[in-house]
């Protein structure tokens, strides 16, 4: 995986390079460095930090080929630079194992299939077990029908969306994928939450290696970019979270903690509704087609005396079975909309994915990626009460 997605930064790269000139790159390349290198902390390398990851996951029971499956799918979040869903989230993992609340051993298995769809039993494994089983199966059906669509209940957190979109788009297919999640969101003029943070995700192939990859919630952020900034012990913009009286906050600590995330687009005035409407679509394509938890039902974020049952969606697409020359299109519209004189010049414009890419490229030069002092002394206590090998060596 990593080494496709080095490639794809490569030969985007490589086109812009020709496309705008040295200079806009650069300036965006730096921007991206910043990111992951002005914190002062150890680089760790990707190949270290999956090997604590599988490490503590075996630790606490799980089969060494599941823990690899998770271990690269937290570290593929940090790699694209969705630090909320990578190392961010093995403490959890490793929680909701030590509690009994996931099997970690578990296999998905399907209850009911046509050539084109499956519904699946995820039996409470691992969701990147689970999410990656679901989409081969999508990916298997597509390559016969055309379109693979598998629907999925009594599943975990599945960690970034864009995951098994990027597993279909390996095959030369359009892959998308939803969840639901604990409740989150307070719809556009309510008061408390009601709906996850949903995320959608659609990867489309283009020509030469390049491609089109959406991975987003449908509030205005991730939950975990909260916990991020809790982290870092700094606020969060606004628009962003309310506080328990319904008030937009600023305070990374009061919006945590009183779970109201604003949807997409924020207050009503600015169209939050869309991002309420978006992520009620998700629900509709998980826990209503899946038959698992769904809305306020799902066990609240961090609630360890429940299991999630989360319902999950994953759809393949054949684009051969449309009009011929999909990829070649898609590089030429992507294409026009990079190269559009940029607002401010500091800024080049970009696609969805590109900004992923270019956080993959600086940790390829960098050689690897920065964890927050918080995150290190979250691994550091891991490591002492798993008794694994720690992930920076003292
Ligand atoms: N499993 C879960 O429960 C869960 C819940 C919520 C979110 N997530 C994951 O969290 C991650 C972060 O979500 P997010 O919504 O905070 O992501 P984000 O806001 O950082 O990015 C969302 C999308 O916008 C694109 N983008 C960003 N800047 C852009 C620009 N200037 N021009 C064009 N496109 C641009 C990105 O490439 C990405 O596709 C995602 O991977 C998501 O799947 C998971």
């Amino acid at each position: 995986m990593a080494s496709i997605s080095t490639r794809c930064a490569f030969l985007f790269f490589k086109r812009c390079q020709i496309a705008r000139g040295r200079q806009t790159l650069n300036v965006a390349r730096r921007k991206m460095s910043i990111k992951i290198l002005d914190i002062g902390t150890p680089i760790v390398a990707l190949s270290d930090a999956r090997r604590f990851i599988s490490d503590c996951m075996v630790a606490v029971g799980t089969p060494r080929e599941y823990g690899d499956i998770l271990a690269e799918n937290l570290i593929e979040a940090d790699y694209r630079g969705h630090y909320s869903h990578g190392m961010n989230r093995l403490d959890m993992y490793v929680r909701d194992v030590q509690g009994g609340l996931c099997d970690p051993k578990a296999a998905p298995c399907i209850i009911k299939e046509t050539p084109a769809t499956a519904w699946v039993n995820g039996n409470n494994g691992l969701g990147a077990v689970v999410g990656i089983y679901c989409m081969d199966l999508a990916i298997e059906k597509a390559k016969k029908s055309g379109i693979g669509m598998v629907v999925v209940k009594e599943s975990n957190h599945y960690g970034i969306a864009g995951k098994y979109s990027l597993q279909a788009m390996e095959q030369g297919l359009l892959g998308m994928s939803f969840t639901n999640t604990s409740p989150l969101m307070a719809p556009t003029r309510a008061k408390g939450s009601a709906l996850g943070t949903n995320p959608l995700s659609l990867g489309a192939p283009a020509a030469n290696g390049d491609s089109f990859v959406l991975d987003m919630a449908t509030t205005a952020v991730a939950v975990g970019k909260i916990e991020i900034q809790k982290r870092k012990h700094e606020p969060i913009p606004e628009g962003w979270a309310q506080d328990e009286s319904g008030n937009i906050t600023m305070d990374a600590h009061v919006a945590y903690d009183a779970k109201r995330l604003m949807p997409l687009g924020g207050p009503e005035l600015n169209s939050g509704y869309k991002g309420y409407g978006l992520g009620v679509l998700v629900e509709i394509f998980c826990g209503m087609l899946g038959g698992s938890a769904y809305g306020p039902n799902i066990r609240k974020w961090g609630d360890s005396s429940k299991k999630a049952d989360l319902g999950q969606c994953f759809i393949a697409i054949d684009p051969g079975c449309f009009a011929p020359g999909f990829p070649e299109r898609l590089s030429d519209f992507m294409g026009f909309l990079r190269n559009m004189e940029p607002a401010d010049p500091a800024k080049p414009v970009l696609v969805p994915g590109d900004p992923e890419r270019l956080h993959m490229a600086s940790v390829d030069e960098a050689g690897g990626v920065r964890y927050v002092q918080d995150q290190l002394d979250t691994c550091k206590s891991l490591a002492e009460s798993l008794k694994v090998k720690p992930l920076i060596p003292t």
